[in-house]
């Protein structure tokens, strides 16, 4: 087997101290993930495999590889995004062995380098964010892609909407499951750790107070509610725009202003962007923008506020604050955008709590030990994406609860027979 543990560039491998500890607090805060690193390190069941990884690097996402190494697999990862990768995390897996490629700030360019240096191991499964990942290897690798790699698991909802379109393309040359859509992560990471690390990370960027302003969140999926939740929470008018009729009739019950975007630019204090859609705030927009208005997104891709045409109409881009750049128009006005128009919450804050994250990656942990153990027994999925079998999310969401320290109730054989019962009525 081609080895390849060890092998790093981080940005400052003297960070690990610190990054350790920070990795440690996450694992006193993630106890399904933790309960399965013990079900499963003794028997080791990704012994022989080798998992290449793409997805933001933070003290939870190592809880995660370290349990895959616990396990026995070969791991080599990149970050999914050149702004969210913490880099004392970073460092501390490197220490450990775990090879990885991610800092910081990382260009472009490094990005898909870092990538490219995961693939070098001849991975055996993918773990991707947003599928950049499995996109290079099915462009650039196409052979490894067809015949040295087994599955793949999908952490978000833009990325399985793509992997999606592949499939239904034929394009998609190994089965992916789709971990966005188990009830246990889009229920909880997306609504509740969205809504929370967004404005986590607008604070730490602006510091402002949110009661009183015109929070215009733009999209009204589980991401975008989560964050009208919080903003309503802490005070804010909730302004919600959106496209598709149902959710914004769900928006207007939950007691939210909905209006085009062309309405709300003009009374918009914070902008949010939560879509997965391109050019949501565009020049039209930043015209009527007001002066002091700030501008973030918290989607996956950064292409949601379109900042070329923002810098066409811009004098001067200086940062005031980590993560805050001021444009000043040339008509005077100043716009504030937050972490270059990148998931504001990863590369402003830490992103999700580490709460939500242990049922995300618990998914992700099963998921991939499916895959294994399907290669293991010879059997294969079929070349598109599946879902997550439903008593997968009940078991996760029985273990947390019981971390919690939380009882439910459990239905008699009586009442179960009468849920099936269709000879009865009134
Ligand atoms: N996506 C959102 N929050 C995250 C976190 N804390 N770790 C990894 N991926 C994330």
């Amino acid at each position: 087997m081609n080895e390849v543990k060890g092998l790093y560039k981080v940005r400052d491998i003297s960070l690990a101290d610190e990054g350790k500890k920070r990795i440690a607090w996450a694992e006193s805060r993630m106890p399904v993930l933790m309960a399965l690193k013990e079900k499963y390190s003794a028997s080791k069941p990704f012994k022989g495999y080798k998992i290449a990884g793409c997805l933001h690097v933070t003290k939870e996402t190592a809880v995660l590889v370290k349990t895959f190494a616990a396990c026995g697999a070969q791991v080599s990862w990149s970050g999914c995004n050149p702004l969210s990768t913490q880099d004392s995390v970073a460092a501390a897996l490197a220490s450990e062995d775990i090879s990885i490629f991610a800092w910081h700030g990382m260009s472009v360019k490094e990005f898909y380098w870092a990538i490219d240096e995961t693939i070098k191991m001849k991975p055996n499964l993918t773990l991707d964010d947003g599928a950049d990942l499995i996109f290079t290897l099915h462009k650039k690798y196409p052979e490894l892609a067809e015949s040295t790699i087994i599955g793949g698991t999908e952490e978000t909802t833009t990325g399985v909407h793509r992997l999606r379109a592949m499939a239904d393309d034929g394009a998609l040359k190994y089965p992916v499951i789709a971990v966005n859509d188990a009830e246990t992560k889009w229920d909880f990471d997306n609504v509740y750790g969205t809504g929370q690390s967004t404005l986590d990370g607008i604070l730490r960027a602006t510091s402002v107070l949110l009661a009183g302003k015109n929070i215009v969140v733009a999209g009204f999926g589980h991401c975008g509610k989560g964050v009208a939740m919080r903003a309503k929470g802490l005070g804010a008018n909730v302004i919600v725009t959106e496209v598709k009729p149902t959710a914004a009739l769900k928006a207007t019950l939950e007691g939210f202003r909905v209006m085009t975007m062309d309405e709300a630019a003009k009374v918009g204090d914070i902008f949010v962007t939560a879509t997965g859609v391109k050019d949501i705030v565009v020049d039209r927009h930043f015209e009527k923008l007001k002066d002091g208005a700030i501008v973030c997104n918290t989607g996956h891709y950064d292409c949601e506020l379109n900042l070329d045409h923002l810098k066409n109409i811009t004098k001067k881009v200086q940062e005031i604050r980590p993560n805050n750049e001021e444009y000043l128009l040339k008509d005077g006005r100043r716009i504030y955008v937050l972490a270059q128009g990148r998931l504001v919450n990863l590369a402003a804050a830490e992103g999700h709590p580490s709460e939500v994250m242990d049922m995300s990656f618990a998914n992700q942990f099963m998921s991939q030990l499916k895959l294994a153990e399907l290669y293991r027994k010879g059997k294969k999925l079929d070349n598109k994406v599946h879902d997550i079998p439903a008593e997968q999310d009940q078991e996760i969401a029985r273990v947390k609860l019981k971390t919690m320290g939380i009882k439910i109730d459990k239905l008699t054989p009586e009442q179960v027979k009468y849920q099936t019962d269709y000879s009865s009525g009134t």
